[in-house]
């Protein structure tokens, strides 16, 4: 029986796992990590992410063929394959801080699995990494490895939260890059033949090593790109009265371009496409390429204009004073159907809110009020740390309140901002938070969730991201 052990049960290393061993019962699959809260978590009913379509899965093999450990050595040691996931945060401190990855954890898994070892295995890089990183990981194995044989391949991930356990049973494609060697090719092999149990042969991907991680981090800057070369249409929509919605329709059905990743929004968020592209800017610094570094780095840019750009929209709309008043966001994942609010747009649009002094009442189905308060009073890139090694928040936020109910947060508020696509924001019952609101009552919907013109029949003041502008804002100072 061939063991494969994960080191990191976060969201990559949880649902990766759960998933090969379903499809490869033949395969006895630990998945590992430093926190015991999130091994205590993944062994309990209440799994420590949600994801639809997990809990099924997890149920189907845990104890069969999938086991949840904090003992990470034991594991690694038994392993013939080890997936490393474990946190790759963005450094805040010396050489490249700011942009390039603090590969800390990686480099003590590496040095871990070549002191634990006593057979040959296969390393994967499963995290997302800078170009390279194999083989530094590879440099660490060898010249430790007292004669054991290590093969590292890069394995990266390309599921996005909320659809992960869909895009882990119908990937688009699997890739896998390895050394050039005849032993790289086995190993290749070897990990091929996992996927190739229920992916068909030609969407698995072989190349070399730095190929495979630099596709990783081209295909997130390919796509973040495409969201803020949306968002930059938008702020164009608004000046000249053109629909972004209408403008990305005609622009998607042009076969070459394709209808997906274009829906203008406050901006995106989540682990890891800003992360990437601050490190593809960092890796063309360092490789002489200071054009190739501004071109992405206006990715970035374009999407913190965004999110400042609403909070103007916001402030200037209510009389360019925000201090005192009620708002509710709607809203804090940095997706739907995610609890997850890592880089989430809301941090930012809320942060600004609070620069103006405005009090924030908050609600989001699947984020707790511990969680907010983390997020909006910690540092930048923060979060990527394992939970129990964050530090801990100072003081909560005072004038932030979070609410289990929409009706509750837009109580007596004079607006409210929608900040996450959550469905159930479109069949909210308006009249009812109308009726309830400070007046004027104004919407910011910053993903184009509700029907505006409805909105706007029952007495709202409606501000849509792109959309033709409101009456109302029209006659108010331009934003920045
Ligand atoms: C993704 C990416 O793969 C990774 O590159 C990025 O840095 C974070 O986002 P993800 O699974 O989403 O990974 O991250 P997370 O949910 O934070 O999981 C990482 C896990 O690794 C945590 O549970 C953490 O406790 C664990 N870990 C970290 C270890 O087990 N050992 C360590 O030394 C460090
Ligand atoms: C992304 C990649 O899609 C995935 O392949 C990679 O492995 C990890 O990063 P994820 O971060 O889970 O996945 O979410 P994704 O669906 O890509 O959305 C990222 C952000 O962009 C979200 O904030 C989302 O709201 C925003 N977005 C997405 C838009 O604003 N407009 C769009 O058209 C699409």
């Amino acid at each position: 029986m061939v063991k494969i052990c994960c080191i990191g049960a976060g969201y990559v290393g949880g649902p990766t796992m759960a998933v090969i061993a379903l499809k490869c019962p033949s395969i006895e699959v630990a998945v590992v990590d430093i926190s015991k809260s999130r091994i205590a978590a993944w062994n309990s009913d209440v799994l420590p992410i949600y994801e639809p379509g997990l809990d099924g899965v997890v149920k189907q093999c845990r104890g069969k063929n999938l086991f949840f450990s904090t003992d990470v050595e034991k594991h690694v040691f038994e392993a013939d394959i080890v997936f490393v996931s474990v946190n790759t945060p963005t450094k805040t401190q010396g050489l490249g801080a700011g942009k390039a990855a603090d590969l800390t954890y990686w480099e003590s898994a590496a040095r871990m699995i070549a002191d634990v070892s006593k057979s040959d295995k296969i390393v994967v890089e499963k995290s997302t990494v800078p170009v390279k990183t194999a083989e530094a990981i590879e440099k660490i194995l060898t010249h430790n490895s007292k004669g054991i044989k290590f093969q590292i391949l890069s394995n990266p991930e390309f599921l996005a939260e909320g659809t992960a356990i869909e895009d882990l049973f119908k990937p688009d494609r699997v890739l896998i890059g390895g050394r050039e060697t005849p032993e790289g090719q086995k190993a290749i092999q070897a990990l091929k033949s996992v996927y190739s149990q229920w992916v068909p042969e030609e969407r698995i991907l072989t190349t070399n090593l730095w190929s495979a991680e630099l596709s990783k981090l081209a295909a997130n800057a390919f796509l973040a790109q495409r969201i803020s070369s949306v968002n930059a249409m938008s702020a164009l929509c608004e000046a000249t009265g053109a629909n972004v919605q209408q403008v990305a329709y005609s622009v998607g059905t042009d076969s070459r371009i394709g209808p997906k990743f274009l829906n203008a929004s406050v901006g995106f968020g989540g682990s890891c496409f800003q992360k990437d592209i601050l490190n593809l800017v960092y890796i063309c610094e360092c490789n002489g390429l200071p054009e190739v570094a501004e071109y992405w780095k206006q990715v970035i840019k374009i999407n913190d204009y965004q999110k400042s750009r609403f909070v103007n929209r916001v402030v200037s709309s209510m009389f360019n004073t925000v201090s005192n008043k009620k708002i509710a966001i709607l809203g804090f994942a940095f997706k739907k159907d995610t609890g997850d609010t890592r880089e989430t747009p809301a941090i930012d649009v809320c942060q600004g809110l609070l620069g103006d002094k405005a009090n924030l009442s908050i609600y989001d189905p699947q984020v707790t009020e511990d969680q907010i308060q983390r997020d909006l009073s910690m540092n930048k890139f923060d979060w990527d740390h394992p939970i129990h090694l964050q530090p801990t928040s100072p003081t909560t936020v005072k004038k932030v309140s979070v609410v289990w109910d929409a009706y509750e947060a837009t109580k007596d508020a004079h607006g409210l901002c929608i900040l996450t696509e959550w469905d159930e924001f479109k069949t909210l019952d308006y009249q009812r938070i109308f009726d309830n609101m400070q007046k004027p009552a104004f919407v910011f919907d910053g993903r184009n969730v509700v029907d505006a013109d409805k909105l706007r029949e029952i007495g709202f003041i409606v501000y849509s991201i792109g959309k033709p502008l409101d009456p109302w804002l029209k006659d108010m100072p331009a934003v920045a």
